[in-house]
């Protein structure tokens, strides 16, 4: 018994002394971890907008002509594009468009979150967004000065003036948010198979 409860103390001890080590992580860690939060990320807007947007006939993906011309009145702005990777769009171009769309959808998302009874699951995804935001800073090599995002973004609050443009904006955002996460998978599932 005694030689039993020793043992698992000394592997406590062992454990504790692991997560106390400095943690060496490889871009390929990184890579690693970016592609399973971005599966979280895929697996939790569906909820996030089932959640959020009540107005029958909003369609997660769906974003019909009337609700486009929303998206401009309420000045949404479209996500950076991510072309296929050539010798004009390299590795380091599609991270940095990568960055800048996941910082345009955090702060679209902090705007309508305020307003949305759904905070708690807004948030959740948020946090996820900003976990996969530093994995692709560690890809990038930290090597990015740019914060990238247009500070129009910022006013979205102001022009949500009922809760109409709440849940458009909340419609308009997760739908345009899932499109985007999509391609960000491939454009990862491209920088990891063929390496440029
Ligand atoms: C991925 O790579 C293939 C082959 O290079 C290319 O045809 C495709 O368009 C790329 N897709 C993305 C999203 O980068
Ligand atoms: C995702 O990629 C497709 C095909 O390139 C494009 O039509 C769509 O606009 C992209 N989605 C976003 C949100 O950028």
């Amino acid at each position: 018994m005694n030689a039993r409860l020793a043992l698992i103390l000394h592997c406590c001890c062992l454990a504790t002394l692991g997560r106390g080590a400095p943690l060496v992580r490889t871009r390929r860690d990184a890579e690693e971890q970016a592609r399973s939060l971005v599966a979280k990320i895929l697996r939790d807007i569906p909820a996030a907008h089932d959640a959020s947007v009540t107005v029958t006939g909003f369609v997660l993906r769906q974003v019909p002509s009337n609700l486009q011309f929303m998206a401009r009145s309420l000045d949404i702005p479209p996500a950076p594009v991510l072309r296929a990777q050539d010798a004009t769009f390299t590795k380091e171009m599609c991270l940095e468009r990568i960055a800048e769309g996941l910082q345009l959808h955090l702060r679209l998302l902090e705007a309508v979150r305020a307003r949305l009874n759904s905070a708690a699951v807004i948030s959740n995804l948020e946090a996820n967004i900003k976990d996969l935001l530093v994995q692709i800073r560690k890809m990038e090599g930290w090597s990015s000065t740019s914060n990238g995002v247009r500070s129009t973004v910022t006013d979205l609050s102001s022009r949500l003036t009922g809760d109409y443009e709440v849940q458009v904006a909340a419609h308009l955002t997760l739908s345009q948010l899932l499109s985007f996460t999509q391609n960000v998978s491939r454009s990862l599932h491209n920088i990891t198979h063929h390496k440029a």
